[in-house]
Protein backbone atom coordinates (compact mmCIF):
# COMPACT_ATOMS: atom_id res chain seq x y z
CA UNK A 1 0.00 0.00 0.00
CA UNK A 2 0.87 3.55 -0.66
CA UNK A 3 -0.13 6.77 -0.17
CA UNK A 4 -0.71 8.90 -3.00
CA UNK A 5 -2.57 12.30 -1.21
CA UNK A 6 -0.97 14.43 0.35
CA UNK A 7 1.98 13.81 -1.39
CA UNK A 8 4.98 13.25 1.45
CA UNK A 9 8.62 12.20 1.28
CA UNK A 10 7.08 8.08 1.48
CA UNK A 11 5.01 8.85 -1.65
CA UNK A 12 6.34 6.58 -4.37
CA UNK A 13 8.10 8.38 -7.23
CA UNK A 14 6.87 7.74 -10.75
CA UNK A 15 9.88 5.92 -12.29
CA UNK A 16 11.62 7.59 -15.30
CA UNK A 17 9.38 5.64 -17.76
CA UNK A 18 6.61 6.69 -16.43
CA UNK A 19 5.17 3.27 -14.73
CA UNK A 20 4.48 3.10 -10.76
CA UNK A 21 7.56 2.87 -8.85
CA UNK A 22 6.89 0.00 -6.36
CA UNK A 23 9.80 0.85 -4.53
CA UNK A 24 9.97 1.32 -0.45
CA UNK A 25 6.76 3.23 -0.42
CA UNK A 26 4.51 0.15 -1.60
CA UNK A 27 4.31 -2.39 1.60
CA UNK A 28 1.78 -3.84 3.58
CA UNK A 29 0.74 -1.07 6.01
CA UNK A 30 0.80 -2.08 9.64
CA UNK A 31 -3.02 -2.02 11.47
CA UNK A 32 -1.73 0.45 14.01
CA UNK A 33 -0.36 2.53 10.33
CA UNK A 34 -3.69 2.41 9.15
CA UNK A 35 -5.87 3.13 12.52
CA UNK A 36 -3.19 6.54 12.80
CA UNK A 37 -4.15 7.44 8.81
CA UNK A 38 -8.08 6.81 9.79
CA UNK A 39 -8.01 8.37 13.39
CA UNK A 40 -10.91 10.44 14.19
CA UNK A 41 -10.38 13.58 14.52
CA UNK A 42 -10.00 14.69 18.33
CA UNK A 43 -12.66 16.58 19.73
CA UNK A 44 -11.98 20.09 20.72
CA UNK A 45 -13.36 23.29 21.93
CA UNK A 46 -16.13 23.96 19.65
CA UNK A 47 -16.09 20.08 18.05
CA UNK A 48 -17.50 18.16 21.16
CA UNK A 49 -19.99 16.07 18.68
CA UNK A 50 -20.47 13.27 17.14
CA UNK A 51 -18.30 12.18 14.06
CA UNK A 52 -20.45 10.50 11.63
CA UNK A 53 -18.10 8.49 9.31
CA UNK A 54 -19.20 6.07 6.23
CA UNK A 55 -17.28 3.24 5.18
CA UNK A 56 -18.49 1.61 1.65
CA UNK A 57 -17.09 0.33 -1.85
CA UNK A 58 -18.00 0.81 -5.32
CA UNK A 59 -16.49 -0.56 -8.51
CA UNK A 60 -15.61 1.85 -11.30
CA UNK A 61 -19.15 1.90 -12.34
CA UNK A 62 -20.59 2.90 -9.34
CA UNK A 63 -21.97 -0.66 -8.36
CA UNK A 64 -21.67 -0.91 -4.88
CA UNK A 65 -22.65 -4.51 -4.97
CA UNK A 66 -22.28 -7.68 -6.91
CA UNK A 67 -24.88 -10.14 -6.51
CA UNK A 68 -26.35 -8.91 -3.57
CA UNK A 69 -22.54 -8.81 -1.91
CA UNK A 70 -19.85 -6.19 -1.31
CA UNK A 71 -17.24 -8.79 -0.80
CA UNK A 72 -16.92 -9.68 -4.64
CA UNK A 73 -15.94 -6.12 -5.24
CA UNK A 74 -13.60 -5.83 -2.08
CA UNK A 75 -10.13 -7.06 -1.76
CA UNK A 76 -8.05 -8.21 1.19
CA UNK A 77 -6.10 -4.53 2.01
CA UNK A 78 -10.41 -3.29 1.69
CA UNK A 79 -11.20 -5.72 4.61
CA UNK A 80 -7.89 -4.41 6.29
CA UNK A 81 -9.42 -0.91 6.35
CA UNK A 82 -12.67 -1.96 7.63
CA UNK A 83 -11.35 -3.87 10.50
CA UNK A 84 -9.51 -0.93 11.38
CA UNK A 85 -12.60 1.33 10.79
CA UNK A 86 -14.20 -0.88 13.22
CA UNK A 87 -11.82 -0.90 15.51
CA UNK A 88 -11.45 3.16 15.82
CA UNK A 89 -15.46 2.99 16.45
CA UNK A 90 -17.85 3.45 19.22
CA UNK A 91 -20.83 2.06 17.03
CA UNK A 92 -20.99 0.54 13.59
CA UNK A 93 -24.67 1.73 12.10
CA UNK A 94 -26.04 -0.72 9.39
CA UNK A 95 -29.09 -1.09 7.40
CA UNK A 96 -31.34 -3.82 8.45
CA UNK A 97 -31.02 -5.17 4.43
CA UNK A 98 -27.30 -5.02 4.33
CA UNK A 99 -27.82 -7.17 8.10
CA UNK A 100 -29.88 -9.32 6.35
CA UNK A 101 -28.05 -10.28 3.08
CA UNK A 102 -24.59 -9.79 4.28
CA UNK A 103 -25.30 -11.96 7.74
CA UNK A 104 -23.88 -9.57 9.99
CA UNK A 105 -21.94 -10.75 13.17
CA UNK A 106 -21.32 -8.88 16.46
CA UNK A 107 -18.00 -7.44 16.10
CA UNK A 108 -14.54 -8.83 17.23
CA UNK A 109 -12.35 -7.78 19.96
CA UNK A 110 -9.27 -7.70 18.40
CA UNK A 111 -5.53 -7.54 20.07
CA UNK A 112 -4.66 -5.08 17.39
CA UNK A 113 -6.77 -2.32 18.50
CA UNK A 114 -6.76 -3.07 22.19
CA UNK A 115 -4.57 -0.85 23.51
CA UNK A 116 -5.57 1.96 21.34
CA UNK A 117 -8.95 1.30 22.10
CA UNK A 118 -8.82 1.31 26.01
CA UNK A 119 -6.15 4.96 25.86
CA UNK A 120 -9.53 6.13 23.92
CA UNK A 121 -11.58 4.98 27.03
CA UNK A 122 -13.86 2.63 24.52
CA UNK A 123 -14.83 -0.81 25.10
CA UNK A 124 -13.42 -3.85 23.45
CA UNK A 125 -15.26 -3.28 20.51
CA UNK A 126 -17.59 -1.08 18.89
CA UNK A 127 -21.32 -1.86 19.16
CA UNK A 128 -23.27 -2.45 15.93
CA UNK A 129 -26.56 -0.53 15.44
CA UNK A 130 -29.28 -2.09 13.22
CA UNK A 131 -31.76 0.40 12.26
CA UNK A 132 -34.72 -1.05 10.68
CA UNK A 133 -38.34 0.02 10.76
CA UNK A 134 -40.24 -3.19 10.22
CA UNK A 135 -37.92 -5.14 13.14
CA UNK A 136 -38.25 -8.10 10.82
CA UNK A 137 -34.67 -8.98 12.12
CA UNK A 138 -33.98 -12.71 12.91
CA UNK A 139 -33.18 -12.00 16.66
CA UNK A 140 -31.84 -15.66 17.45
CA UNK A 141 -29.05 -14.62 15.60
CA UNK A 142 -25.39 -14.28 17.80
CA UNK A 143 -25.51 -10.64 16.42
CA UNK A 144 -28.57 -10.14 18.69
CA UNK A 145 -27.99 -13.09 21.43
CA UNK A 146 -24.36 -13.09 22.22
CA UNK A 147 -22.37 -9.74 20.73
CA UNK A 148 -19.40 -8.62 23.57
CA UNK A 149 -21.18 -5.07 23.36
CA UNK A 150 -25.23 -5.45 23.49
CA UNK A 151 -26.61 -4.52 19.65
CA UNK A 152 -28.50 -1.50 19.32
CA UNK A 153 -31.57 -1.64 17.31
CA UNK A 154 -32.71 2.18 15.97
CA UNK A 155 -36.88 2.12 14.77
CA UNK A 156 -39.39 4.84 15.25
CA UNK A 157 -41.88 4.68 18.03
CA UNK A 158 -44.07 3.35 15.76
CA UNK A 159 -42.68 0.10 15.48
CA UNK A 160 -44.50 -3.02 16.22
CA UNK A 161 -44.37 -3.65 19.87
CA UNK A 162 -44.22 -7.43 19.70
CA UNK A 163 -40.92 -7.23 17.80
CA UNK A 164 -39.37 -4.40 19.82
CA UNK A 165 -40.44 -6.83 23.00
CA UNK A 166 -38.74 -9.70 20.79
CA UNK A 167 -35.37 -7.86 20.26
CA UNK A 168 -35.41 -6.67 23.68
CA UNK A 169 -35.94 -10.16 25.04
CA UNK A 170 -32.91 -11.66 22.89
CA UNK A 171 -30.76 -8.71 24.84
CA UNK A 172 -30.70 -6.63 22.12
CA UNK A 173 -31.37 -2.10 23.75
CA UNK A 174 -34.22 -0.64 21.49
CA UNK A 175 -33.49 3.12 20.65
CA UNK A 176 -36.46 4.93 19.63
CA UNK A 177 -35.20 7.76 17.31
CA UNK A 178 -38.44 8.30 15.26
CA UNK A 179 -42.06 9.68 15.71
CA UNK A 180 -42.70 6.97 12.94
CA UNK A 181 -42.27 3.62 12.11
CA UNK A 182 -38.76 5.53 10.39
CA UNK A 183 -35.87 6.32 11.97
CA UNK A 184 -35.01 10.19 11.72
CA UNK A 185 -31.05 10.19 10.99
CA UNK A 186 -30.24 13.19 12.87
CA UNK A 187 -32.64 12.17 15.66
CA UNK A 188 -30.58 8.98 15.78
CA UNK A 189 -27.14 10.61 15.89
CA UNK A 190 -27.76 12.86 18.85
CA UNK A 191 -29.39 9.37 20.21
CA UNK A 192 -25.94 7.57 19.76
CA UNK A 193 -24.31 10.56 21.14
CA UNK A 194 -26.18 10.67 23.86
CA UNK A 195 -25.05 7.12 25.08
CA UNK A 196 -21.35 8.56 24.74
CA UNK A 197 -20.94 6.58 21.14
CA UNK A 198 -19.38 9.76 19.57
CA UNK A 199 -17.29 7.97 16.97
CA UNK A 200 -20.01 6.58 14.97
CA UNK A 201 -19.35 4.65 11.50
CA UNK A 202 -21.82 3.85 9.19
CA UNK A 203 -21.54 0.70 6.82
CA UNK A 204 -24.43 0.97 4.56
CA UNK A 205 -26.56 -0.04 2.75
CA UNK A 206 -26.79 2.81 0.11
CA UNK A 207 -30.38 3.00 1.35
CA UNK A 208 -29.34 3.90 4.56
CA UNK A 209 -26.49 6.05 3.53
CA UNK A 210 -28.64 7.94 1.12
CA UNK A 211 -31.14 9.42 4.11
CA UNK A 212 -28.09 10.13 6.02
CA UNK A 213 -26.38 12.44 2.99
CA UNK A 214 -29.49 14.31 2.67
CA UNK A 215 -30.24 14.66 6.52
CA UNK A 216 -26.67 16.42 6.54
CA UNK A 217 -25.36 14.16 8.89
CA UNK A 218 -22.53 12.50 7.32
CA UNK A 219 -19.11 14.02 8.06
CA UNK A 220 -16.93 11.54 6.25
CA UNK A 221 -16.81 9.39 4.06
CA UNK A 222 -14.12 6.54 3.63
CA UNK A 223 -14.80 5.29 -0.10
CA UNK A 224 -12.88 2.23 -1.91
CA UNK A 225 -12.66 2.42 -5.54
CA UNK A 226 -12.30 -1.05 -6.93
CA UNK A 227 -10.89 -1.34 -10.44
CA UNK A 228 -14.06 -3.89 -11.55
CA UNK A 229 -16.64 -2.49 -13.91
CA UNK A 230 -19.79 -4.72 -13.26
CA UNK A 231 -22.48 -3.30 -15.54
CA UNK A 232 -26.20 -4.32 -14.43
CA UNK A 233 -28.15 -2.46 -12.63
CA UNK A 234 -26.56 -2.74 -8.86
CA UNK A 235 -27.15 0.72 -6.64
CA UNK A 236 -24.93 3.16 -6.37
CA UNK A 237 -23.19 3.44 -2.64
CA UNK A 238 -26.40 6.02 -1.53
CA UNK A 239 -29.91 5.56 -3.02
CA UNK A 240 -33.02 7.63 -2.31
CA UNK A 241 -34.25 10.94 -3.70
CA UNK A 242 -31.59 13.54 -4.93
CA UNK A 243 -30.38 16.07 -3.02
CA UNK A 244 -31.62 19.48 -4.18
CA UNK A 245 -27.96 21.20 -4.08
CA UNK A 246 -24.73 18.46 -4.40
CA UNK A 247 -23.19 18.45 -1.16
CA UNK A 248 -19.83 19.04 -1.27
CA UNK A 249 -16.50 16.86 0.02
CA UNK A 250 -12.98 17.51 0.13
CA UNK A 251 -10.24 15.00 -0.51
CA UNK A 252 -8.16 13.80 2.81
CA UNK A 253 -5.94 10.98 1.87
CA UNK A 254 -6.02 8.18 -0.77
CA UNK A 255 -3.97 5.34 -0.75
CA UNK A 256 -3.63 2.39 -3.29
CA UNK A 257 -2.96 -1.02 -3.46
CA UNK A 258 -3.19 -3.07 -6.20
CA UNK A 259 -4.97 -0.96 -8.36
CA UNK A 260 -7.57 -0.20 -5.55
CA UNK A 261 -8.24 3.59 -3.96
CA UNK A 262 -9.40 3.81 -0.41
CA UNK A 263 -9.72 7.57 -0.42
CA UNK A 264 -11.02 9.36 2.86
CA UNK A 265 -13.30 12.91 1.90
CA UNK A 266 -14.56 15.38 4.49
CA UNK A 267 -17.26 17.92 4.59
CA UNK A 268 -16.17 21.10 3.46
N1 LIG B 1 -20.66 -1.24 -1.30
C1 LIG B 1 -20.77 -1.15 -0.02
O1 LIG B 1 -19.88 -0.60 0.63
C2 LIG B 1 -21.98 -1.70 0.66
C3 LIG B 1 -22.19 -1.44 2.01
C4 LIG B 1 -23.33 -1.96 2.62
C5 LIG B 1 -24.21 -2.71 1.87
N2 LIG B 1 -23.97 -2.95 0.56
C6 LIG B 1 -24.93 -3.73 -0.22
O2 LIG B 1 -26.15 -3.02 -0.23
C7 LIG B 1 -27.24 -3.92 -0.25
C8 LIG B 1 -28.21 -3.59 0.88
O3 LIG B 1 -28.38 -2.21 0.96
P1 LIG B 1 -29.82 -1.51 0.84
O4 LIG B 1 -29.57 -0.10 0.42
O5 LIG B 1 -30.73 -2.35 0.02
O6 LIG B 1 -30.36 -1.57 2.30
P2 LIG B 1 -29.85 -0.98 3.71
O7 LIG B 1 -29.67 0.49 3.60
O8 LIG B 1 -28.76 -1.78 4.24
O9 LIG B 1 -31.13 -1.32 4.58
C9 LIG B 1 -32.39 -0.81 4.24
C10 LIG B 1 -33.28 -1.16 5.37
O10 LIG B 1 -32.85 -0.43 6.52
C11 LIG B 1 -33.94 0.02 7.25
N3 LIG B 1 -34.00 1.47 7.16
C12 LIG B 1 -33.34 2.29 6.30
N4 LIG B 1 -33.64 3.56 6.59
C13 LIG B 1 -34.46 3.55 7.64
C14 LIG B 1 -35.09 4.54 8.42
N5 LIG B 1 -34.93 5.85 8.16
N6 LIG B 1 -35.88 4.16 9.44
C15 LIG B 1 -36.03 2.85 9.74
N7 LIG B 1 -35.47 1.87 9.04
C16 LIG B 1 -34.70 2.21 8.01
C17 LIG B 1 -35.16 -0.63 6.62
O11 LIG B 1 -35.26 -1.87 7.31
P3 LIG B 1 -36.59 -2.73 7.51
O12 LIG B 1 -36.87 -3.25 6.14
O13 LIG B 1 -36.17 -3.79 8.47
O14 LIG B 1 -37.63 -1.82 8.04
C18 LIG B 1 -34.73 -0.78 5.18
O15 LIG B 1 -35.42 -1.81 4.52
C19 LIG B 1 -26.64 -5.31 -0.12
O16 LIG B 1 -26.58 -5.86 -1.40
C20 LIG B 1 -25.25 -5.05 0.38
O17 LIG B 1 -24.35 -6.01 -0.06
C21 LIG B 1 -22.88 -2.47 -0.06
Amino acid sequence: MRRLFPVTDQTAAPAPDGAPDRGAADREWGLGELAEAYAYPPSAPGREGPWVRANMVSTLDGAAQHEGRSQPISCAADMRIFGTLRGLADVVVVGAQTVRQEGYRPARAREDFAALRAAAGQGPAPAIAVVSAGLDLDFSLPLYTSPLVPTLVLTGAAAPPERIAAAEKAGARVVIAGDGTGVDPARAVGALAGLGLRRILTEGGPRLLGQLVAADVLDELCLTVSPMLTAGDAQRIAGGPAVPVPKRFELVSLLEEAGFLFSRYRRT
